[in-house]
Formats: structure tokens, C-alpha cells, sequence
């Protein structure tokens, strides 16, 4: 194959990546020239998100770090997904437990309609809520569900679509990407909001992925599929494939991670409203699993920017 995303236009999805913003104005070339031609979908790693665009106080905004972002994508004519609106990590500090329900509220909706307008037109999909569900398949215990119980999920996404009403709202979640108690818990949760009429268009499935216990391409599909038929365009916002645990040789470890990019990319071919395959960084260089779970080898291209059997295999599905 030429690149990632002459192939995506065949298959009618889009490929993406989510850039480091550090890395990006460091310049690296290696970096910035397969960033440009790869991929046709870009996610921010950080600068999108809400800490970082509203770093100081709830009345003030930098948009500066996204928008550099976007003179890039822009030049390499990719969209763009924004995120994340409202998640319990990486939250400025002025939401905290200390402010009372009402405040919290007004500061969740004041940061996505200043964030959103200034943005409107110029991206095709935000994350608006990321990881409300928790492990145990209860709502997480964030500070926004302790103060102000589950409303706040539906009342931040009537909030996006009134703020920009060309963007596409996503729901994203990991530990979601085959059935379990999970991601059943999340298809209630979604069925509901529907069911209400709350807009919502998608749902993204992270997929940080132990190719130890990687769940099988029909069990990603069965998964993608339902929640297709609630009416959702379904993505893999996140992936990455962790090797580290394997205890083969190189070469065996390597071709396992080929077949495990290779079953979700399938998953994602399976399904017609899969829209999109978007992977966490794309460099070993630079991953956030080397800093979260300990050094690995998670993506599809090695340190010195040279295609993995990885590559192959996302190539190859598309
Ligand atoms: C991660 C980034 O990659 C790190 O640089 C940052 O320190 C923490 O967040 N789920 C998400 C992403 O929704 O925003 C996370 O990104 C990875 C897990």
C-alpha cells in the first residue's frame, strides 16, 4: 500500500491519529511528513481538551496549542474530532468537590458553548462526555455525577448541539469493545438518552487493547453492531495494541499485534456505520502507554518510523 489513507478512501472510512501537540511543534519531519499522509483523521492527544483549554480560571479561555493544531490539519485537509468536553481527567482545578451543583452546571455549559462556537464550522466531531461509566458498570463517582447525578450527561449534549449544530456528538469509553457488564451498562445508557431525545450521534470504542486478552473480530462486530442499530455512528477512537505481556519472540509478539490491529479493523469493516479507525499516536516514539502501563511497543510504526507488521495489519483490512 501507498499510505493508511489512500487505502481508508477505498473502504470509505477514515483513518486517524490523535497528535502529540509537544512532538507536532518540536518539528521532527519523520513526524510531522507521516502525521500529513497517513492519516485523514485527526484527534488532539491533550490540547482539546478541557484543562488545557481553560487552564487558569472559568472565565478564561486558550485556545492557542488547538488552534496551531488546526493550521496543520487544515493544511493536510484532515478533520477533525475535538474532545474531551467534559471527562473527569485532566479538568481544570476550578472543578472541584469545593463548588456547589449550581456553579459546576453553569461552568460545564459555559465551556462548551464558548468552546464550541469559537470553533463552529471548523470540526466534524467533539467528544462531549468521555468515561461516565464506571469498571463496575455503575456511573463513576466523578465530581460531576456526585453533585449533580446523571442530568448532566444529557444536559451537555443539548448544550454542543445548540453551540454548533454541524458537529457530530460522540460518546467515548474504554473497556467497552467486545459485550460485557460494561458495555451493556453503556448501551442502556445510550438507549436512554435516545429514548429521550438528548442528541447524540455516535459512540466512540477507545480499544487500548492487551493483545493477551484482545476480544475476537466477532466479538468487537456483535458489539459495533448494536450499538449501530440504536441508530449510532460507532468508531475506534483510541487504539492501541500493549505486546508486553506476550512472551514469545520478537517476531511472534509482533505478528500477534499484526492479527489483533488486523481483527479490529475487520470489526470496523463489518460494520456499515463504523465511520472511522483512529489510532492513539502512531510512533512507539511516542505513546501515553509507556507512562500509564509501562514501557510496550503498542503502535504501528517502531521508533525510528518504520512500518511494523502492525502496519500490515490495519493496512490490509482497509
Ligand atoms: C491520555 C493522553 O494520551 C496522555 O498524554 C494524558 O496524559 C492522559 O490522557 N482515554 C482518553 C484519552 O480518553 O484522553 C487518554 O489520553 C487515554 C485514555
Amino acid at each position: 500500500v501507498e499510505t493508511l489513507a489512500d487505502a481508508s478512501k477505498k473502504a470509505r472510512k477514515k483513518v486517524g491519529t490523535a497528535p502529540s501537540y509537544g512532538v507536532m511543534a518540536s518539528g521532527e519531519e519523520d513526524y510531522l511528513s507521516l502525521l500529513a499522509s497517513e492519516f485523514n483523521y485527526i484527534t488532539p492527544e491533550n490540547v482539546a481538551k478541557w484543562g488545557p483549554l481553560q487552564p487558569v480560571s472559568a472565565n478564561e479561555w486558550d485556545f492557542s496549542a488547538f488552534d496551531s493544531m488546526l493550521a496543520v490539519t487544515q493544511d493536510n485537509k484532515q478533520k477533525v474530532k475535538g474532545r474531551a468536553l467534559v471527562w473527569h481527567r485532566q479538568a481544570p482545578n476550578f472543578v472541584n468537590e469545593q463548588v456547589d451543583a449550581a456553579t459546576l452546571a453553569q461552568m460545564i455549559d459555559n465551556h462548551i458553548t464558548t468552546t464550541m462556537q469559537y470553533y463552529a464550522g471548523e470540526i466534524y466531531a467533539w467528544d462531549v462526555v468521555n468515561e461516565v461509566m464506571g469498571d463496575d458498570a455503575n456511573y463513576r463517582q466523578s465530581v460531576f455525577y456526585k453533585k449533580l447525578g446523571k442530568s448532566y450527561i444529557a444536559d451537555a449534549y443539548i448544550s454542543a448541539r445548540a453551540a454548533d449544530p454541524r458537529a457530530k456528538l460522540f460518546y467515548n469509553d474504554y473497556g467497552i469493545d467486545s459485550i460485557n457488564a460494561k458495555s451493556d451498562a453503556v448501551y442502556t445508557m445510550m438507549a436512554e438518552l435516545i429514548a429521550d431525545g438528548v442528541p447524540i450521534d455516535g459512540i466512540g470504542f477507545q480499544m487500548h487493547l492487551d493483545a493477551a486478552s484482545a476480544p475476537s473480530t466477532e466479538e468487537m462486530t456483535a458489539n459495533l453492531q448494536r450499538f449501530a442499530d440504536l441508530g449510532l455512528s460507532v468508531n475506534i477512537s483510541e487504539i492501541d495494541v500493549r505486546i508486553s505481556s506476550l512472551s514469545w519472540d520478537d517476531v511472534t509478539n509482533l505478528a500477534i499485534q499484526q492479527q489483533v490491529y488486523h481483527r479490529a479493523v475487520n470489526a470496523c469493516m463489518n460494520v456499515r456505520q463504523c465511520d472511522a479507525f483512529t489510532l492513539w499516536g502512531f510512533t512507539d516514539k511516542y505513546t501515553w502507554i509507556d507512562g500509564e502501563f509501562g514501557e510496550d511497543d503498542p503502535l504501528i510504526y517502531d521508533d525510528e518510523y518504520q512500518r511494523k507488521p502492525a502496519y500490515f495489519g490495519v493496512a490490509d483490512g482497509l
